[in-house]
């Protein structure tokens, strides 16, 4: 497990993803695949189902996610996003089910709402339950990569929307998680807020290598920030779109207002230009 990095190392680290000996050098400690993200952090799942009341809202969904991919999750309200999101989080010990899931041990989950303990302090929030000796370096540190240094003995309250779900995001990386579970981080946040989380979340993904779910309503984060992207409907994942656009993806090129399109269509959608 690699420390989080402090943004002066942000430049040497941009690389990495797409160079793995970078990435090895960087961190001797981590064992990495030929994608640049660590071996432990594929998802495999296998004709997984979720029902509630009989009814199937995750129907029979078999899925693999790479280690260091980075996946969207979008599709219309009830169509079983979260109900997928918290299975393989561990955290749907009472719904009924089946199937087989494997997932890294060291997960992180990120939701829409920060929510931090409004009676510890911001540094306290991001090391909680972390016991090593080092946990208030990796706390400063998360909290630097954040853009929030010197707001460590802040109480919650006192920060903005946006800077408690940053500080939400510095929690959830600072056990340098090789999976990162996130269900729509962004979307209580105002437009240009969400912007700048899209741009430090792109950033921290490339430092921290994780393998990344993100579930969104927002067919442009997806596209911005997705390696791939999933549709999910009733239960079923309907379309498994590739994203090979080069970063940073500008949202009016022809190519990304295509790709909208397609997506937009899978939702049913109807697009007037
Ligand atoms: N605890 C529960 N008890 C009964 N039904 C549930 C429960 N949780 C979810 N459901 C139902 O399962 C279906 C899928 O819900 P889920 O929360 O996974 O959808 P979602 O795709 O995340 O939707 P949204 O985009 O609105 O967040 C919905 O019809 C919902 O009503
Ligand atoms: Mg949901």
């Amino acid at each position: 497990m690699s420390a989080p990095l402090a943004n002066a190392r942000h430049s040497e680290a941009r690389s990495a993803k797409g160079n793995p000996m970078a990435a090895a050098t960087r961190d001797q400690h981590a064992v990495r695949d030929s994608r640049g993200g660590r071996r432990d952090g594929a998802v495999h799942i296998r004709d997984l189902v979720r029902s509630f009341d009989g009814r199937a809202v995750v129907d029979r969904i078999s899925l693999d996610i790479a280690a260091g991919e980075f996946v969207a999750l979008i599709g219309k309200s009830g169509s079983g996003k979260s109900t997928l999101l918290r299975a393989l989080a561990n955290i749907d010990d009472s719904v009924a089910g089946s199937g087989a899931i494997h997932v890294p041990d060291n997960r992180s989950v990120l939701f829409q709402d920060s929510r931090l303990l409004p009676w510890e302090n911001v540094l306290q929030n991001i090391t909680i339950g972390l016991r090593t000796p080092d946990a208030r370096e990796r706390g400063l540190a998360v909290l630097a990569d954040v853009g929030l240094a010197g707001r460590e003995n802040a109480w919650p309250n006192a920060l903005s929307g946006g800077e408690q779900q940053r500080v939400a995001l510095a929690r959830s990386l600072v056990r340098d998680p090789s999976l990162l579970l996130a269900d729509e981080p962004f979307g209580a946040l105002d437009a240009l807020t969400r912007i700048k989380m899209h741009e430090l979340l792109f950033r921290l993904v490339e430092v921290h290598q994780p393998t990344v779910l993100l579930v969104t309503h927002d067919v442009d984060e997806a596209l911005v920030l997705a390696d791939r992207v999933l549709v999910m409907d009733a239960g079923r994942i309907i379309v498994d779109l590739r994203v090979d656009l080069p970063h940073p993806r500008g949202r009016s090129s022809e190519a990304f207002e295509a790709l909208r399109a397609e997506l937009l269509d899978a939702l049913g959608v109807i697009v007037h230009v």
